[in-house]
């Protein structure tokens, strides 16, 4: 299967080498496209570097959407024409980080980045919201674990964006665990009581409960 991903920086880069070893086909896009070639010449045959965002999802069941909170919108706007019948899948967490590099949540204390970006996605497209709920190298350090894959927590109400992101989390290494549709998901982001824990399957329902 095929898959897109927009954004090859700290977070989309680790997504697409954890989904391409569990054999997912990836096609490439980044600003510039100069991380996204980097990327492409890392992972080898399995991933081509798209034309550019639209470009990228040509041939694509599911796209992710590995962006930082304040360019999402302008992407999703250039990309709206293709992403019907689209997963689209978002890690990104609603922060901001000025030229100090001090980092500031850009939404409403109570609004999650899910049940904004919901409201950007055109008719047809079909949202979850997962791969942003650990720091990219608890990510990458957590994927594949034995005997028991650790855990990674989604967010959705769509059921086609549920079953292709399940099957993206397990290409990727992981169990994938449902915690309720897009409402749900400010507990994945930074500051969220499901973000970087790193828990077997049997953890998982307590967790999600809040029991
Ligand atoms: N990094 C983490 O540990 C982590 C973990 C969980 C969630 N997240 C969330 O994931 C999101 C991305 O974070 P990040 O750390 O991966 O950011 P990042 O390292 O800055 O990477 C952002 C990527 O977006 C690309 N990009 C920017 N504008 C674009 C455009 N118009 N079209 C296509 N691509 C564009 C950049 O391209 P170039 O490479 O060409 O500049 C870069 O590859 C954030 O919302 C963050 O909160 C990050």
């Amino acid at each position: 299967m095929t898959t897109a991903i927009i954004g090859t920086g700290g977070i989309g880069s680790v997504i697409a080498r954890q989904i391409a070893s569990g054999g997912e086909t990836l096609r490439l896009s980044s600003a510039d496209l100069k991380s996204a070639r980097r990327l492409a010449a890392e992972i080898g045959r399995a991933a081509v570097v798209a034309a550019d965002n639209r470009d990228a999802l040509h041939g694509a069941e599911a796209v992710v959407l590995a962006l930082r909170f304040t360019v999402l919108k302008s992407v999703i706007d250039d990309i709206a024409q293709s992403l019907a019948g689209k997963v689209v899948v978002v890690p990104s967490n609603p922060l901001s980080a000025d030229a100090q590099g001090n980092v500031s949540r850009v939404l409403p204390e109570g609004q999650s980045s899910g049940e904004v970006v919901a409201g950007w996605l055109p008719p047809g497209a079909h949202l979850a919201m997962a791969f942003g709920s650990m720091s990219a190298g608890l990510f990458e350090s957590a994927s594949n674990r034995s005997p028991k894959p650790a855990v990674l927590f989604y967010a959705t109400g769509d059921d086609r964006a549920g079953e292709e992101v399940e099957r993206l989390i397990r290409t990727a290494g992981f169990e994938p665990a449902k915690i309720g549709g897009i409402e749900q998901s400010g507990r994945l982001e930074v500051g969220g009581d499901l973000h970087d824990l790193v828990v077997g399957p049997a953890q998982a329902p307590s967790l999600i409960s809040g029991a």
